[in-house]
């Protein structure tokens, strides 16, 4: 890896405690306006000083995050799909490597949909996109999407997308918590992080899935719903970091939510 790529790297993935908190706000991106994130800036305002990254699109980049922003951006680059078309599974390329390094992000991410009748169009995308990231000293990650089929999501399939996912080259890989999670986590030499998926329950449900995952080996989340679509969307995020970086259980991370409820954000 270029030190150009490695530093980018380092933004995301904090060399202190070898974790992340990344914010997911790219869902629009084939969902519209999402429950809570209807219009970004007001979501992402808020919670920017808590996230060690953020991914999002472009359009949301320039609309809606101050151009003095320090945060590291991971940029969204596939899509051209939504969720009233035919199918979830046959992105494209949306955004160019030249705009990436034009709005000075720290990653690019794109999607793979393995098992699918788009897998071969999405893993060379995935290569073209690891081939030109090189070029420039962008890292990659590869998000393993399963579309409209959550059932999909576990360990035998998942490793399998993660481990595809690496030998084309990416640089890090997102995927979701299943169980057996650390045979995931064993059979990717790359960095793994987790997505949260749909709203859970519970808050507890969500602060004990990030617990076990790092457990399991992730180096951290990438997470939305179940921070944004919290009544309590500050206090949600602190919590969370408690658990990525301070290694917090999920008991003691629900005294960090509960304190920080009660304080006003
Ligand atoms: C979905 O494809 C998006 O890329 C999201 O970034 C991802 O699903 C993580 O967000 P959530 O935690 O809401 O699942």
């Amino acid at each position: 890896m270029s030190w150009g790529l490695e530093n980018r790297l380092s933004r995301i993935i904090r060399p202190d405690t070898g974790h992340t908190l990344m914010l997911a706000v790219d869902h629009g991106y084939f969902l519209g306006p999402t429950r809570d994130l209807e219009v970004p800036r007001e979501t992402i305002t808020p919670l920017l000083p808590f996230a060690d990254a953020l991914m999002l699109t472009r359009g949301v980049l320039r609309t809606s995050v101050d151009t003095g922003s320090g945060t590291p951006m991971v940029l969204r680059v596939s899509g051209g799909t939504s969720i009233v078309g035919g199918s979830l599974a046959d992105e494209g390329i949306t955004t160019p490597m030249e705009e990436a390094i034009r709005l000075n992000v720290s990653a690019v991410a794109l999607s793979i949909f393995v098992g699918t009748d788009h897998e071969k169009q999405t893993l060379l995308n995935l290569s073209d996109l690891v081939t030109e990231g090189e070029r420039y000293g962008i890292p990659v990650l590869a998000v393993t999407a399963v579309g409209k089929e959550l059932e999909k999501r576990d360990a035998r399939f998942l490793s399998l997308c993660c481990r595809i996912a690496a030998e084309l080259g990416a640089h890090f890989v997102k995927t979701y918590y299943c169980d057996d999670f650390e045979k995931v986590v064993e059979g990717c030499p790359v960095p793994v992080v987790i997505a949260g998926g749909p709203k859970l329950d519970t808050f507890e449900e969500t602060l004990q899935l990030v617990r076990d995952a790092i457990e399991r080996g992730a180096v951290g989340v990438d997470m939305g719903r179940n921070i944004w679509q919290s009544e309590h969307p500050v206090a949600a995020i602190k919590a969370v970091r408690a658990v990525v970086h301070e290694g917090a259980s999920a008991a003691e991370a629900i005294g960090v939510f509960e304190k920080a409820k009660s304080e006003k954000n």
